[in-house]
Order: C-alpha cells, then structure tokens, then sequence
C-alpha cells in the first residue's frame, strides 16, 4: 500500500512537470526574431560587377495569353468561389476599398488574354531595352509545345525561337524557365508528378525544347518553386492538382527532384555550355508568437521549402536561384476538430507592407542569399524580388533597399550573379487574380494592354546604367 502511494505520488510530480513543460512550450513566448534595420546607403554604395546579369522576370501562364494549360481549365471551375471568398482574404488589406470591385468578380480569375505578351512579346523586348535590362527570364509553355503526349508543335517552338532571337539581337541574355507552375492537363490527367511516366515526358520535352535552342539558350531553370507546388498543390490542395496529403505530395516532390537530376544531364549532354539550376522560394520564418511549439514549425518548414530540393539535387546544378520577397510567421493551433491545425500568415503589425500586406524586409534577402551560399557553394542568380505595389510609391524604394543587400553579400564573397525583378509587367497572379501589381511596366487592360512604364522602373535603370 505504501509503495503504491510513493509510485502515485511519482507518477503525479511527473505529469505536472510534463503539463507545465508542455504548457512552456505552447503558451510561453520568446522574442521575436531580431531585425536588421533598413540600411541607410548612398547610390554609390550599390556596387555590382561590370557582367552582373541585369533582368525582369515573367513566366508563360502570367503574361502571354490563352493557352490550354491545366491552370486555364482550374480558373475556370474555381473562379466563382475565389470571387466569393474575396472579402474574408482580402478585407483586412489597406487597398480592400480599391480592388473590392475587381475581387469579388469572377472574371478577376481568369487568365484569359493575361497580357497578350504571345502576340505583343517584340514591344515587351523594346521595353526591357528602354530600362536597360541586359537579362530577361521567361518560362516556356509546356502545354503549347508538347499540346498531345508526344506530339510536338513546332510553330509554338519557333514562337519562343523568335523571341530568343529577339533577346539576343538586343543583347539580352535569355534565361530560360522550363516549368512556372503551368503544364499541359494530360500530365494531370495521368496523376501529374505522382505518376513516375512524368519524369519521362517531362524530360523528352526538355529535350525539344534544348534541341531547338541549341547554343542561342544558355542558362535554364527546371523547376520554378517546386515547394510550392508541394505545399499548395498537396498539402493545403488550394491549387492544382488540389489533392490533401502530405504522403501523395512527398511522392510527387521526390519524382520532380528525379526530373530535375535527368533534365539536367539531358541538357548537358546536348549542350555541354548549358548552366542549369532550379529556382527557390526561401522562407524565412518565425513563430507567432514566437513560442517553441512555433518555432519548431517555422524550422521544419523552412527547412523543407528552402532545401529539400536543393539537398536533394545540389549535385546536379550549376547555380541556384533564389526568390525572396517577404517573412513569413507560423502558428500551430492544438485543440478543436483537427487537434492540431497549422497557419502561415504575413506579419500583420509591420511597419512597411506591399499591397498584399507581405512584410517588406530587405536584409532577409541578404540572409538567404549567404545561407544558400554557405550551404551549396555554388553561384547564385536572385531570379525574383519585387513587390505588389499598384501606385508605385514604394517600388524604387524596396528595390534600392534590396539591391543594396544584394551588393553586401557579394562585397562578403558570394558570387551573385544578377538580379531579375518580379516583374517587368502587371500579370495574372494565380489565385489572386489581375489585381496585384508586380511589373515595372504598368498594364491597361481596359484598353487593349497598353503598357506604361512605372517612375520605380526608371530608378531601377539608373541603378543599372550608374553600373554598367
Ligand atoms: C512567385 C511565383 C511567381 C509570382 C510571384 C509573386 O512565387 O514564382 O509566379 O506569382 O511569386 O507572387
């Protein structure tokens, strides 16, 4: 009897020490992450080396207009509920009054035309001439070019032929994405990335698309974001191919590291000058509050979205491309329904916010340039930095800051390379629709996409002339 008693006296110091280290963990919050203030800088503080790599990005699906992609055929079954769905997302943005009209429209979801760049791509290379970019990144339309499984369509081939041809005329150094998210709905038919015959296929098209441009092409990215891909395609289902589960995700993450490590020889072996990398979305996360519990979860997914495809392909590329746009804050919820939920949201205190309330926080590019490099020790292209900005009063601005982290991380040894701006035009932002405003060159689509560069644009050329 009295042993029993001393055993349940234990037992119960030991779940209260369990509940209060639980408790510790869930509720009791450390500081938030330390932040490296905007630097204060002269113009000639923003140094470059003379073949930095100048550049604006696109990709296919956002710009050029009217393709038979599977994201055409999800906008069209989706549109009506992101429409209506519009005020719980958006309300709480400080532009809500601006864009309730065009957000709460069906219509707002469909790519349609985009920015019929298909059709008016040599006035969008006069442009990036105009603001001095010696480098332009575009994704090919996977769809277009390969519209049947195995049938090859080479008068859409000549289009991105044309444009190429167009670029270097100009000399602007085409870098070439060969997946942003679109791809034919056959490979979703067939199970998309789950389905190993995609890596087949999708490295018998890199192979036309490496044939076709032979030397004229010589810098390709594989894979824009895969993580993401994983994250919204899989685990949340918000996006194409809408499927929940984290097991079918990680199936299809492993054979787009496998499509990659073939592409990449593939490439190669056809053009033995080919530099050949991936692009990344890097996080950087914190908890919020900044509990253990959450930044245990900040880590993991960090972790995941920043390096698994890297780990898992780093020796099969030349470069790494990293886009960086904002923090990111994440909260696990235990209790309710699903007993734990999980969130991640933009800081809604901060001081600077784009127009889609994403924090603006220039050192963090400087963080994830040096810890990429640190971890790879491989050259590094930032192929996405910009802002969603629709009066343009914070572009220039966001820009210069960026750039001058940009400058410290080479002026610290790493080898970046160049600089591309998402984006040189207004697009078609996924599930969000016309109204983010991304493009150094503004788009009417009231009246027939009449572009018109914005002030921040030319800040930004005079960043590039002030270097070249
Ligand atoms: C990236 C993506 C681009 C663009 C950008 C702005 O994640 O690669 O296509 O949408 O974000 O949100």
């Amino acid at each position: 009897m009295h042993r029993l008693l001393k055993y349940l006296k234990r037992l119960a110091v030991a779940v209260l020490c369990l509940v209060v280290i639980l408790a510790a963990i869930y509720y009791i919050p450390f500081p938030p992450p330390h932040r490296v203030p905007t630097a204060v800088y002269q113009t000639s503080d923003l140094k470059f080396p003379k073949d930095f790599f100048w550049g604006a990005s696109t990709s296919s699906h956002q710009v050029e207009g009217n393709d038979n992609s599977n994201w055409t055929a999800w906008e069209k079954k989706n549109a009506a509920r992101l429409a209506q769905e519009a005020p719980s997302k958006f309300s709480n943005l400080a532009i809500w009054p601006d864009i309730k009209a065009q957000a709460t429209n069906p219509q707002n979801y469909i790519s349609g035309g985009a920015d019929n760049d298909y059709n008016l791509y040599p006035e969008d290379v006069q442009l990036m001439k105009q603001l001095g970019l010696t480098s332009y990144r575009f994704s090919i339309e996977w769809s277009r070019v390969e519209p049947q499984p195995g049938q090859f369509d080479q008068a859409a081939m000549d289009h991105y032929k044309n444009l190429v041809a167009l670029l270097r005329q100009n000399n602007i150094e085409p870098f070439v994405t060969l997946w942003h998210r679109s791809q034919p709905v056959w490979v979703d038919q067939q199970g998309e990335w789950e389905n190993s015959k995609t890596i087949q296929d999708y490295v018998a098209y890199v192979k036309f698309v490496t044939q076709n441009f032979g030397a004229n092409v010589k810098y390709y990215m594989t894979f824009n974001e895969p993580a993401l891909h994983l994250v919204g395609g899989y685990i949340e289902g918000v996006i194409p191919p809408e499927v929940k589960s984290l097991k079918r995700g990680q199936a299809a993450f492993a054979n787009m590291m496998e499509a990659h490590r073939q592409a990449y020889g593939a490439i190669h072996t056809l053009n033995p000058d080919a530099q050949v990398g991936s692009t990344q979305a890097m996080q950087l996360g914190s908890g919020a509050p900044n509990t253990i519990l959450n930044m245990a979860a900040a880590s993991y997914f960090d972790n995941y979205a920043n390096w698994k495809f890297l780990d898992g392909t780093k020796d099969t590329t030349d470069f790494i491309g990293i886009q960086y746009y904002s923090p990111t804050k994440y909260q696990v919820t235990l209790g309710g329904k699903s007993k734990v939920s999980f969130k991640t949201f933009n800081d809604p205190n901060a001081s600077v916010k784009s127009d889609m309330g994403w924090e603006v926080y220039p050192h963090g590019i400087y963080e994830v340039i040096t810890a990429a490099y640190n971890r790879y020790k491989k050259p590094i292209i930032v192929t996405e930095n910009g802002i969603a900005d629709q009066n343009d009063k914070l572009r220039a601005q966001y820009l210069a800051d960026h750039l001058y982290w940009v400058s410290q991380a080479i002026k610290d040894g790493v080898p970046v390379k160049g600089y591309m701006v998402w984006s040189l035009l207004d697009n078609f932002e996924w599930d969000k629709g016309f109204w983010p405003r991304f493009g150094l060159v503004a788009v009417d689509y009231a009246n027939n996409f009449k572009r018109t560069i914005r002030p921040s644009a030319y800040s930004y050329k005079q960043i590039i002339d002030n270097n070249r």
